[in-house]
């Protein structure tokens, strides 16, 4: 049996009771580890906790290597562990699928995951709109196909969960241009950089899907002992000190509810302020109200 277990936001006990059973009766254990990061927890730790050796699945084991993970998993038990839930945004049904093909049964074991637990800043997930991604610009590559996304979103009235990039085993130009496996230092993605991003986009295009005035709130290490909210604008946060990874970016729709509104509050330096930006970020794709038809129309 193939199991893709979910390990939750950040402690290795976030795991639930079923996972660990099963995890400790499995003979190859995975980690997926180019998609997220346990945040409380090393890798000598979950060994610990397992009692068991885990290998690191990077994202070219995962996508090319499949064939070594789902080795023998018609006879033994063989765990692959995703941070957070194993359909959380990223959804690994590749996995799933070509161990479908290959008459391997398959369980999952879900747990918290960053799609759902964004909820603790006070925003309703009834309330989401699509979620997207937000990667590093670099000097040639700047992609923004998120940007018509957050403005469908925002027009009727949704937020929007932007998750931001994480590098990991990474090699530089140069190193891949030779031949040299070195990698780079993992890099994880900051508010401000992503509100940057967020500002160079929109100023580029005029559209104004956002302004620089739009209210967000930045989520970080959620689920983590340092779990932190800040609520303020887009170019407010495009100055703020996140601190470490990981960090999601949630922009606020127009249906902001007046409850969501007080949860807010909370995390703004100025709140007084705060609340005069989201009265006029509403006005922002407000339909025209409502009138039934006359005889003319
Ligand atoms: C591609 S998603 C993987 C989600 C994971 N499978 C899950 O279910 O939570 C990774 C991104 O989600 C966001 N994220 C994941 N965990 C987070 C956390 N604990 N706090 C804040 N953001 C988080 C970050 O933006 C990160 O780059």
């Amino acid at each position: 049996m193939l199991y893709l277990i979910g390990l939750g936001l950040s402690y290795s006990s976030d795991i639930t009771v079923r996972g660990l059973e099963i995890v400790k009766k499995c003979s190859r254990v995975y980690l997926e580890h180019y998609t997220s990061i346990l945040m409380a927890a090393s890798q000598t730790e979950l060994e610990e906790f397992y009692g068991k050796k885990i290998v690191m699945a990077d994202r070219e084991m995962v996508e090319t290597g499949l064939q070594e993970i789902l080795r023998d998993s018609d006879k033994e038990d063989v765990a692959f562990l995703v941070v957070g839930d194993p359909f959380g945004a990223t959804t690994h049904t590749d996995l799933v699928l070509r161990a479908r093909q290959q008459k391997i049964d398959v369980e999952i074991v879900h747990n918290a995951s960053v799609m759902n637990a964004v909820g603790s800043c006070g925003l309703q997930l009834y309330n989401f709109g699509q979620t997207v991604s937000m990667v590093f610009f670099t000097d040639n590559w700047r992609p923004d196909s998120w940007y018509d996304k957050i403005w469908e979103n925002r027009k009727i009235g949704l937020h929007t969960l932007v998750l931001l990039d994480i590098k990991v085993k990474e090699q530089s130009i140069e190193n891949m241009a030779r031949g040299r496996l070195i990698y780079e230092p993992p890099r994880y993605m900051s508010i401000a950089q992503c509100c940057e991003q967020l500002l160079e986009i929109e100023e580029g295009r005029q559209s104004s899907a956002y302004t620089p005035e739009t209210p967000a709130v930045a989520i970080s290490r959620l689920g983590a002992p340092t779990q932190t909210f800040k609520s303020g604008t887009i170019e407010e946060l495009a100055d703020y000190d996140s601190g470490e990874p990981l960090h999601s970016l949630v922009i606020l729709g127009r249906q902001c509810h007046e409850l969501e509104l007080e949860y807010l509050l909370q995390f703004a330096t100025d709140p007084q302020n705060f609340k005069l930006k989201v009265a006029k970020d509403q006005e922002y794709f407000k339909p025209e109200p409502w009138r039934p038809p006359t005889q003319d129309n």
